[in-house]
């Protein structure tokens, strides 16, 4: 019976692996998928989509509702969101220019944090997305040099902030390439503040494979997003209560992304034998081939069953280093 981990190799390796496979790529999600006008890089979300309507920005937009993040309430302080592995910016610019927020997306890949800043200095200029300005300093005009939402290098797996620095962690398509999930989670719970929530939204382990076409398109598929393994639904709940998280929300939106799984699929027959012929002329990488078969085969293998889509909201509880912690009203 096929296992949905596959063994990658070491963390290093998985992460260089991702590295290597964003490097080959990232022109192609500017390019191909939209990324320099929404600046998301994941599915979009179907479920009352507006005619018309980015169905990415739908995406963002419900899993901000699920994080308490939307309706933006302004009566409230700013949160502070922390975007990790932000991609090129689009939740981030989006959280800041809609709900107020306060945001910091790191990534491991250090191109993907210069792209979003960028973005989100012209977002901030377009705009004018609130400044993170210090009581009584001087404002500095909108969109100038700063913007709420801001980015830096940084491994998740070893985050470079002090306990209790977030309202929100913000975890879009960028769980999945944790090489270890579970150290992942114990990362990232004790920078939640108290009553802080983690919001995940990935692929999980669907079912086994039920025979070798099935095991060669779903390997085809995590291999050409760099994807090391995925794990499941109950994994996830259970390793976030051992990090002292209780799931508020577990909701499979597999048949919500499904749509959006099918526009990215119709690429797959023309890009496929496409891109075997400018890779063996010399033209393209191995990466940017496998990214094809990967396009092509995500989405029977999510029809299927072979993996699904979740979102989950997790929340801190109240206690803190054995005291209680009061939270304040408002
Ligand atoms: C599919 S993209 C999703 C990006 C973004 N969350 C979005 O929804 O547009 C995955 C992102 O996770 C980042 N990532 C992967 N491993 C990471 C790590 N160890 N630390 C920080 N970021 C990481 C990748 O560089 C990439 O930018």
């Amino acid at each position: 019976m096929y296992m949905a981990k596959m063994n990658l190799g070491t963390d290093h390796e998985v992460k260089e692996r991702i590295r290597g496979y964003f490097a080959d790529t990232t022109r192609d999600y500017l390019a191909w998928y939209g990324t320099r006008r929404h600046h998301h890089m994941h599915y979009g979300f179907d479920r009352d989509l507006p005619r018309g309507g980015s169905p990415t920005g739908n995406m963002t937009r419900y899993l901000a509702r699920l994080a308490g993040l939307l309706p933006a309430d302004p009566g409230r302080p700013a949160p502070r969101v922390l975007d990790a592995g932000c991609g090129m910016g689009g939740s981030s610019i989006l959280l800041a220019r809609e709900a107020g927020a306060l945001c910091v997306g790191i990534n491991l890949v250090e191109s993907h944090a210069r792209i979003a800043r960028d973005f989100a200095l012209r977002d901030a200029a377009k705009w004018g997305t609130p400044l993170e300005t210090a009581p009584g300093a001087t404002a500095v005009p909108a969109g100038l040099d700063r913007s709420a939402a801001r980015f830096l290098a940084n491994d998740y797996m070893a985050p470079a902030f002090k306990p209790e620095s977030f309202d929100v962690i913000w975890a879009l398509e960028s769980f999945c390439y944790a090489p270890d999930k579970e150290a992942w989670i114990r990362a990232m719970a004790p920078l939640l503040k108290p009553g802080g929530r983690l919001l995940i939204a990935d692929g999980f382990s669907g079912r086994p494979a039920a025979n070798p076409a099935e095991q060669r398109s779903f390997r085809h598929f995590m291999k050409g997003w760099a994807v090391p393994h995925f794990c499941s639904f109950e994994q996830t709940v259970e390793w976030a209560r051992h990090a002292g998280l209780e799931t508020t929300h577990a909701e499979n939106i597999t048949p919500d992304v499904l749509p959006h799984a099918w526009k990215i699929f119709r690429l797959g027959p023309f890009l496929v034998p496409w891109r075997r012929l400018l890779h063996a002329l010399g033209f393209i990488g191995e990466e940017n081939l496998q990214n094809a078969y990967a396009i092509y085969h995500q989405y029977p293998t999510m029809k299927r069953g072979l993996w699904r889509y979740g979102a989950f909201t997790m929340k801190r509880g109240l206690w803190r280093y054995g005291a209680f912690c009061f939270r304040k009203p408002g």
